[in-house]
Formats: C-alpha cells, sequence, structure tokens
C-alpha cells in the first residue's frame, strides 16, 4: 500500500487488520485498521500509533515518508491497547521523542508499559506548534477511556478524534467518498458499521458527547474532515456528526426488536405469535435468537429500534444463561429511551420473566408488557402473544 495523504504533509500511517474477526468481544465480520497519523512540518508529530504486533508495518510506512528516529513528539489520544500497542516500538526508535498525552492518559500509559519515556500532559485548549501547523488537543473524558482526547490540526481543520466516529471496516479505501462515491452501495457500508461501533462502544455516553459536540461548537472549531483511528476518514464530516447527535439523543426507527432463547420451543413459538401481531399492525418487526446471532449485531439492532421485547425460558428458576448474559451486556450500554416488553416460559415453578423484569428494573427500566406462558402456549396463551405484539406496536405508533 502507498503511502496515503490526507493533505499537504499529513499522512495515514496506519496498518489494516484484514483478519480481524473479533474484537474484545465484538465480533469484526469485516476486519478493521488502527489509524495512526503522520504530520510533517518543521516538527514532526505521530498521532497514536497501532495494535502490538503491527508496529513493524508502521514504522516501514513512516519511512516512506520521513526517518522515523526523526520523530520530535508521539501524541497519544487514548491509553487502548489497540491504539498505544505499538508506542514501546516507536519510542526505542524515536529516541528524542516525547510522548503527548492528557494526565489520565500518562498514568495509564506508564502503568501498562512502565516506559522511561519524556511526558508532557494537555488538556482541553493547549497547543502544539509544529511549524505552519498548530495541534490543539480537546479532553475527552469517557469517550470512551477517562484519558481520551481528540487532537485537532487547526490550519488544516482535521479533527483526529481516535475512538470516536471509529468503525471497525478493513477496505483498500481510507476516505468515506471512495467507499461511497466510486462504490456507490457500500456507503451504507460504512454508516452500518459506523453504528455498531457506536452502539457497542460509545451508546452509554451519549450525554457526555452531546456536551463535547456543543463544547467543540463554542469552541469555534470548524471541521473539514474527521479522522478517526478504526475505519474511513470521513471527508463528509457532517454526516457522521448528524447520526452522532441522532443516537447520542436515543433516536430511533419506529421498528421493534424481539431477542429471546428457547429450550423446548415454547419461547420460540411465543416470541413467532408476538412478532405477528406486531407485523399485522403495520410495524417493522425483527427476531434474533441469541445462540445464532452475534450480540453485538444484535447491540446495533437495539440502537435502532424503538420497542425492545425480551424472551427467555426458564431454567433453575431463573432466566436461560444466554439472555442473562446478554442483558449483563445490554444494561452495561444504557441504551436510550426504548419501550421495553418481556416474555417466557416454564415447566413447573416459573422464574425467568421475573428475573428478566428484576433485571430491566435494577437498570433503571420498567417493562409495559410482561407476559409467561405454562409449557406450550395453548389457544389463549397465543391469542394473548398476539396482543401482546399489537399493543407494543400501537404504543410506539403513538
Ligand atoms: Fe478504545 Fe480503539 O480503543
Amino acid at each position: 500500500m502507498t503511502k496515503v495523504q490526507l493533505i499537504d504533509g499529513v499522512y495515514w500511517v496506519g496498518v489494516v487488520d484484514w483478519n480481524l474477526r473479533d474484537f474484545h468481544g465484538y465480533t469484526t465480520p469485516r476486519g478493521g485498521t488502527y489509524n495512526a497519523y503522520l504530520i510533517v512540518d518543521e516538527k514532526i508529530a505521530l498521532v497514536d500509533t497501532v495494535k502490538h504486533g503491527f508496529g513493524g508495518e508502521m514504522v516501514e510506512r513512516i519511512k516512506e515518508i520521513v526517518d522515523p528516529s526523526k520523530i520530535d513528539y508521539v501524541i497519544s489520544n487514548h491509553v487502548e491497547m489497540d491504539h498505544s500497542g505499538s508506542l514501546p516500538d516507536i519510542m526505542k526508535i524515536a529516541t528524542n521523542a516525547q510522548v503527548i498525552a492528557t494526565e489520565k492518559g500518562k498514568e495509564g500509559l506508564l502503568r501498562h508499559y512502565r516506559g522511561d519515556w519524556n511526558f508532557r500532559t494537555v488538556k482541553t485548549g493547549d497547543e502544539l506548534a509544529l511549524g505552519k501547523k498548530t495541534l490543539f488537543f480537546i479532553t475527552v473524558p469517557m469517550l470512551h477511556w477517562p484519558d481520551s482526547m481528540f487532537t485537532y490540526l487547526k490550519e488544516d481543520k482535521i479533527l483526529l478524534s481516535n475512538d470516536g466516529f471509529g468503525q471497525h471496516l478493513a477496505t483498500s479505501f481510507r476516505f468515506d467518498d471512495e467507499m461511497c462515491t466510486l462504490i456507490g452501495y457500500e456507503c451504507d457500508t460504512v454508516m452500518d458499521e459506523a453504528a455498531k461501533y457506536y452502539a457497542n462502544i460509545l451508546m452509554p455516553f451519549g450525554g457526555i458527547i452531546l456536551k463535547k459536540l456543543e463544547e467543540i461548537q463554542k469552541l469555534g472549531i470548524e471541521i473539514k474532515m474527521i479522522a478517526p483511528s478504526h475505519g474511513m476518514i470521513w471527508k463528509n464530516p457532517n454526516k457522521i456528526i448528524d447520526a452522532y447527535l441522532s443516537w447520542a439523543k436515543g433516536a430511533s426507527k419506529q421498528k421493534v426488536l424481539i431477542i429471546y432463547d428457547t429450550m423446548w420451543n415454547s419461547t420460540e413459538i411465543m416470541a413467532q405469535e408476538i412478532l405477528r401481531g406486531v407485523a399485522d399492525s403495520g410495524v417493522e418487526v425483527s427476531l434474533f435468537h441469541l445462540r445464532r446471532n452475534e450480540w453485538s449485531e444484535i447491540v446495533k439492532e437495539v440502537l435502532e429500534n424503538r420497542a425492545i421485547i425480551i424472551g427467555s425460558p426458564t431454567l433453575h428458576n431463573g432466566m436461560f444463561p444466554t439472555v442473562g448474559g446478554f442483558l449483563t451486556y445490554l444494561m452495561g450500554l444504557r441504551p436510550k429511551n426504548k419501550l421495553w416488553a418481556t416474555f417466557g416460559s416454564y415447566g413447573w415453578a416459573g422464574g425467568a420473566v421475573r428475573a428478566v423484569n428484576e433485571k430491566l428494573k435494577s437498570s433503571g427500566y420498567e417493562p409495559v408488557e410482561s407476559l409467561e406462558v405454562n409449557f406450550r402456549p395453548d389457544g389463549q396463551d397465543m391469542a394473548k402473544c398476539y396482543a401482546m405484539g399489537q399493543k407494543i406496536a400501537s404504543m410506539i405508533k403513538a
């Protein structure tokens, strides 16, 4: 891959991880990238590095542009190891480089790598002059770690946003407009992966995102390009900023999502009948079995759906283990503005629906409907399932 220039003096020097299929439990069927950026001026700065094991490839890419030992600054926007994993590699080569990070970033890097490096800590509003180009730092704590920050190239108006606005997507293209204009239909793929990334990584922090975007606006920062540390570089930043504003506010489509597991098919039969009730009411509905679908894909669906209906069979007087595991993951992501309902089946004492409801309530969500059936649903039970689907559909239409 030849060097990729964003603008005069600013280069992508990251790597494409074509074989990435699991990112700490988040499935990545399309692979991913770790984007690092090199800024060449009177001083040379490297913004972020790449995951451990890919450092050699990053260094080779830097060598196409400059001698890596001449790097003056390594900006660490975020401690997480997909971005800092090759920091020790580059610091062995660029022995005089200063590491720039937030105070929390410095703490995390020291705890993780124990590097004897020359640190400089920065906060929002601090600047670093490289010559004609100036780096402006914006701390973004909890987007998505306490150490996180954005680096803004003042003169070029490029926001190097680290995890913000990212997507896990391996392609030979680097810019969103290449995907969208040259290929056309692939445009949806970029937004689809951006939504999945937001849902699985950033969904708990919607309130912080709204405040930060407002703060950036108040700082008078104009953004012509967003270069995240994963996936495509946004030459059309408004599209992804608008999507983030919408997701952060908890906006969703008038759709119903049924998520369930089943033991001997009773909960499955209920799920299908609830689905029929929703669909017959003219509302879009989809069904996801927890052992036949990737959870990170289901979470992306949660982001986009207004109503979430959870179904579980009873096992050992509680909910099915997959339902419990999924709810633990989902509740941690704190979805906003959802309408919740629950259903399930049992053989003798019951307990699944009660356990699901307790889990939802302890996370601050109140189910609007609940339905539990003994053994296989009979005609009356089926009528209740159908009616529940209709009721949920009418509630989200209202
Ligand atoms: Fe929070 Fe891409 O790491």
